[in-house]
């Protein structure tokens, strides 16, 4: 096994073969196409936690919206939220608004061709300034993802668990010594290979892969024992009742605090608990509603990093003489054009926003 700290991890033959995999087979993707370091950096974001198809129109639309730096910095909140809505994790798109500012302010709205101080600017850190680094600037820097912890276990026979950082350090070190002139295409290529060939879940495609004779987990039986991740604490369980409270075009929202989860997005209204329809009519009135007519709805959850919510759901008739915003409940009643256009509702939320959405489309 090839655990030594910081040994160099891939020979150059190993390197020069993946090289010419990618070069034939890499997928032609969008921020492929460009070297401008700010679209590589918000591709880079996005791809975070995110699919690939999944990105592709959020990229496209973003890219749109705020074609350079300074646009992004400039944008209104409401309207970075927005385009981000569906992706998940929003403090990624907060906090590209915050770097892009300190862009702004620091570097002439330019992104500099330098590992250190991008992984200083929020939301940068290793992985993704190591990609900036070597996509963007062609720098030698290693960008070492969950995908690429998979493959460079797999190829060394590391035992390693990779949830540890000191995992990681060791790997960024031994790839450090390996990187070659092309530096770019290296750190795709090893994306890439994690992503199409070397995958998780007894589905790795080893008669496809290029490093496949210098790989030790290959040549030992172990594909399926490694990467070795040691489990992650249970997620803490909260129920809530959400009510989808509507008075013909219009939807009942309430904005989240600008701290903690979500923060600053729109939710329906929801209460802890799972409540029963005899418990409800007093809080929807406590809300500033006179309710109608409750109809229970499918049940969903979600599931954040660290919290998944159990939610059970009802659709809230109500009377209509409420005149759009309750200054003490803090909710507001939003028109549908409006609510489309303008109010980003996260996808935890998703389930409801397809029952409103249903017959309302145009
Ligand atoms: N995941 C993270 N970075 C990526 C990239 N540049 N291409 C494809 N998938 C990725």
């Amino acid at each position: 096994m090839n655990n030594k700290k910081n040994a160099p991890i891939l020979s150059p033959e190993a390197v020069a073969a993946l090289l010419e995999w990618y070069d034939t087979n890499a997928r032609d993707l969008p921020w492929r196409r460009t070297t401008d370091p700010y679209r590589i950096w918000i591709s880079e974001i996005m791809l975070q936690q995110t699919r690939v198809e999944a990105v592709k129109p959020y990229y496209k639309r973003f890219l749109d919206a705020f074609p350079t730096v300074g646009d992004l910095a400039a944008a209104p909140e409401e309207k970075l939220l927005k385009l981000w809505e569906g992706l998940g994790y929003y403090s990624r798109a907060r906090n590209l608004q915050k770097a892009a500012r300190v862009l702004v302010n620091e570097y002439n709205g330019q992104m500099p061709a330098d590992e250190r101080q991008l992984q200083k600017l929020p939301g940068i850190g290793d992985y993704t300034a190591g990609a900036i680094a070597s996509i963007a600037f062609g720098l030698r820097a290693p960008a070492v993802d969950g995908n690429v912890l998979r493959v460079l276990s797999r190829v060394s026979g590391s035992y390693a668990d990779i949830a540890l950082s000191e995992t990681k350090a060791d790997f960024r070190g031994s790839l450090r010594k390996v990187i070659p002139e092309r530096s770019g295409a290296f750190a795709q290529s090893l994306i890439e290979l994690g992503a199409c060939v070397c995958v998780p879940n007894g589905e790795a495609k080893c008669t496809l892969c290029p490093l496949a004779p210098w790989c030790v987990a290959k040549r030992d039986g172990k594909i399926e024992e490694l990467p070795v991740k040691s489990a992650k604490k249970p997620r803490r369980i909260e129920e809530k009742t959400v009510l989808l409270i509507r008075d013909g075009d219009r939807t009942a929202l309430h904005k989240r605090p600008e701290k903690g989860l979500l923060a600053g997005l729109y939710e329906y209204p929801n209460l802890p608990g799972h409540l029963s329809p005899e418990e409800l009519p007093e809080k929807i009135r406590s809300m500033g509603f006179e309710p109608l007519q409750l109809t229970r709805l499918e049940d969903s959850k979600h599931l954040f990093t660290h919290i998944e919510w159990r939610m059970i759901a009802y659709a809230v008739k109500i009377a209509p003489e409420f005149d759009g915003y309750h200054p003490e409940s803090g909710f507001l009643l939003v028109r549908d054009d409006d609510f489309r256009k303008s109010y980003a509702v996260p996808s935890a939320f998703s389930e409801y926003t397809k029952y409103w959405k249903k017959g309302n489309e145009k």
